[in-house]
């Protein structure tokens, strides 16, 4: 994806955001110049990969599978382990009318996810086998906002501006926005987006940059190369 394309989705997606009422943290408007200077006071920054993250999973076609991602908080994955502290994450993320996220699990992390406004998200979902591959045979069990809600394997769930799901470790899931866009919340365990993302389709989990103007904003994946 070429890296005027993202600036624009920036744009776009901080202003869908903001229609909703929502605004994100003030680290989300500083330059690459400004992050870079604040370098030494902003570990917790970088470390946690907080931040924006437009991904079109390295297949080059954002608009049909993508997905608008900004990191607002993360934990620490030696918290999780020893079982006190900072175990959790926020995401605030955009769906777009039929823009598919891919169908994935995870190892670790459960998450809520919400619909915070727009359109409805739609959520196709599978349980895991015994080795951990899509079950196309058992029902799916998931708890809706503290209702539990019982459907086939891969039937599509779907949830209204204000309705949640909560998925747990092996639950697989693609989504998408229909009938309009959808402002997506994340609440989870601690994320780490490099590890603990199974994809059905070997696909990758980022997107493939090429530099054809300076980025209004750097991405999560841009700070291995930015701050080497
Ligand atoms: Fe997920």
């Amino acid at each position: 994806m070429k890296r005027s394309r993202v600036n624009e989705i920036i744009r776009e997606g901080d202003a869908l955001i903001r229609s909703f009422g929502f605004v994100l943290p003030p680290f989300a408007y500083w330059s690459p110049e400004e992050l870079r200077d604040k370098r030494p006071l902003i570990g917790g920054i970088v470390g946690a990969r907080l931040g924006w993250d437009i991904t079109d999973y390295g297949q080059g076609r954002f608009d049909e599978l993508g997905l608008f991602l900004f990191t607002v908080r993360n934990g620490s994955e030696a918290d999780l382990k020893r079982g006190g502290g900072m175990c959790y994450a926020e995401k605030i993320m955009i769906s777009r009318q039929d823009q598919i996220s891919p169908m994935h699990r995870h190892i670790v992390k459960a998450e809520d996810i919400i619909n915070r406004g727009g359109g409805v998200l739609a959520l196709k979902l599978f349980n895991s086998d015994a080795e951990g591959n899509i079950d196309h045979e058992t029902d799916v069990e998931v708890a809706t906002d503290g209702l539990v809600r019982r459907q086939k394997a891969g039937d599509v769930l779907r949830l209204n501006p204000g309705e949640s799901v909560t998925l747990m470790p092996g639950d697989w899931h693609a989504f998408w926005g229909e009938g309009g866009d959808v402002l997506i919340g994340e609440v989870s365990t601690v994320n780490n987006d490099l590890t603990d993302n199974i994809f059905a389709e070997p696909i990758g989990r980022f997107s493939e940059i090429e530099e054809d103007e300076p980025p209004l904003h750097l991405l999560v994946s841009d700070y291995p190369t930015w701050f080497a």
